[in-house]
């Protein structure tokens, strides 16, 4: 039975609200909580939703809201504007929440002329991330080897050193949520969860240092994180960042559920520059614009790009096509914004990869990696190393898709055709004169004989190009403007191109 959230205003009052469907670990994040007015729910009769108060993550309890699985569904506008709180939520009256808007554009304005210059991340980062394939797992006596723990945290280093991902360039293992104890300590300092990381995070560090690897970490810019761990407010951005440093920590992905946006239009720019007063040079993932609804004037790219190494802009991802598809549908309509933010050492993130695990057929895996490379994403993986198969570790190990994603020029690419026959073709410019070209079928009956030539699609600078198909690596020659092809493009799959002008052999690109 589908119902309104309206229905269950008691739920909605709750400072943190999960669902658990007892069959398996589906949660509703408390990040998702606040969007009620664009979710439905369905009653399946057989889950607790339960008060979760951070103190009893642990502990579920019944509650007046029983016995619903919590399925998050689109609203009106299109996008769920996923983790602001709603005004009735958080006591903020309309028009209060008009002067704040305001405050945050002028702040914006005059925002100092501060830039985090840690020199890092000139290509997009590449590594392994926590959350979309082990989320808030924090059952460790049931699902030992599938909980956020230390342990799994080794296994992703020790798979990514051994496996030839490190030589490749995934090189960061990245913490997400769930990490914390519930309590800072006496001094007000973040720990880690005692059972679950008893080495602590500098020994953590140390490990995944000793494999060649960089250790990222997880915060969040508010009172507590998504799942209800202690937040990083205003007065404790300083603290944090040293405390970050000191245990070595080479990435910081600072979240923004359960915040302002005057605390994040604040927070943020205190946090790039505390991360700066540390010292050690430390990667910023920026959640911020995801928070603000991801495009101007609530977001001012240009002092993201000052501050950030990279930024999460939109929804979270999900193990689907359907999510991948939503993420690539709202970054090619907004390209016009967000493609000239993204550049060596500042880059849109799309999110990270859901190649290997349940939802994307062989043909979708394909494309989200060639959809990723041509957007300059980070590669961010998420899934278990220690399981993946060959065919998904061959997709995301070709050499040549990551020295494409790894260009220097570092230009992010952009969708520039979609055709009424559901063929979409995107190009990224490659240092010199290559391009990257990727041939997108959103069609679902057959393989589909696309017919063009580099010339419809603005290959106007050279004679004589040649290209290398990135998975197949045919090489077709003798390409002119005019020469006709045809490439044959799989049901929701790629087929892409790395394309370079023949004007003398010395020339010619990745010799
Ligand atoms: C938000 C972020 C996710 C993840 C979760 C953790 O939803 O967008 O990437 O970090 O929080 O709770």
């Amino acid at each position: 039975m589908l119902t309104d959230c309206a229905a269950l205003a008691p739920c909605l009052s709750f400072p943190i609200w999960r669902c658990q469907d007892p069959r398996g670990s589906q949660t509703l994040t408390p990040s998702r909580q606040p969007v009620c007015l664009h979710l439905r729910l369905e009653f399946k009769g057989s889950s607790i939703c339960s008060k979760a108060p951070p103190a009893a993550a642990g502990s579920w309890q019944a509650s007046p809201c029983l016995s619903f699985f919590c399925r998050q569904t689109r609203g009106p506008a299109g996008r769920d504007n996923l983790q602001a709180p709603l005004p009735h939520l958080s006591g903020e009256s309309p028009r209060k929440d008009w002067a704040m808007k305001l405050l945050v554009a002028l702040l914006a304005l005059v925002a100092p002329g501060f830039s985090l210059e840690n020199g890092l991340m000139r290509t997009p980062p590449m590594g392994w991330l926590a959350w979309e394939r082990y989320r808030c797992s924090i059952n460790c006596h049931e699902d030992p080897d599938n909980c956020i723990n230390e342990r799994l945290f080794m296994a992703m280093a020790d798979r990514l050193a051994e496996d030839g991902w490190r030589e490749l360039g995934y090189v960061y293992v990245n913490i997400d949520d769930c990490w914390m104890a519930l309590q800072r300590d006496e001094g007000g300092v973040l720990v880690p969860d005692p059972e679950r990381f008893p080495s602590g995070i500098r020994a953590l560090a140390d490990y995944v240092h000793s494999r060649g690897l960089k250790l990222g970490i997880y915060g969040d810019m508010g009172s507590m994180t998504c799942m209800g761990y202690p937040g990083t407010t205003l007065a404790t951005v300083a603290l944090d960042a040293q405390t970050f440093a000191s245990w070595g920590v080479d990435m910081l992905k600072l979240d923004g559920c359960y915040s302002s946006s005057l605390e994040r239009a604040l927070g943020y720019p205190a946090m790039a520059k505390a991360l700066n007063n540390t010292g050690r040079p430390i990667g910023y993932s920026c959640s911020w614009p995801a928070y603000d609804g991801g495009l101007p004037p609530e977001v001012n790219y240009t002092l993201l790009a000052d501050i950030c190494n990279l930024w999460r802009n939109f929804d979270d991802i999900e193990d689907s096509w359907q999510s991948v598809l939503s993420i690539v549908d709202w970054f090619s309509e907004h390209q016009d914004v967000l493609q000239p933010m993204a550049g060596p050492g500042h880059w849109n993130d799309p999110d990270m990869l859901l190649i290997g695990n349940y939802g994307l057929s062989f043909e979708q895996a394909k494309a989200q990696m060639a959809l990723w490379t041509v957007l300059a994403a980070p590669l961010f993986m998420s899934t278990d190393l220690r399981a993946i198969s060959p065919q998904n570790v061959d997709i995301l190990q070709n050499k040549l898709m990551i020295r494409i994603n790894q260009d220097p020029l570092g230009i992010q690419g952009r969708r520039v055709l979609k055709t009424k026959h559901h063929i979409e073709v995107f190009v990224r410019p490659l240092s010199k004169d290559a391009s990257a070209v990727v041939f997108f079928s959103r069609r679902t009956d057959m393989p589909y004989r696309y017919r063009t030539s580099l010339g419809a699609l603005n290959f106007t600078g050279h004679a004589l190009y040649e290209a290398q198909d990135v998975y197949t690596e045919n090489v077709i020659s003798g390409l002119t403007r005019d020469t006709d092809f045809t490439v044959v493009i799989n049901p929701s799959g790629v087929v892409m191109w790395h394309v370079y002008p023949i004007v003398g052999k010395e020339s010619l690109p990745w010799l």
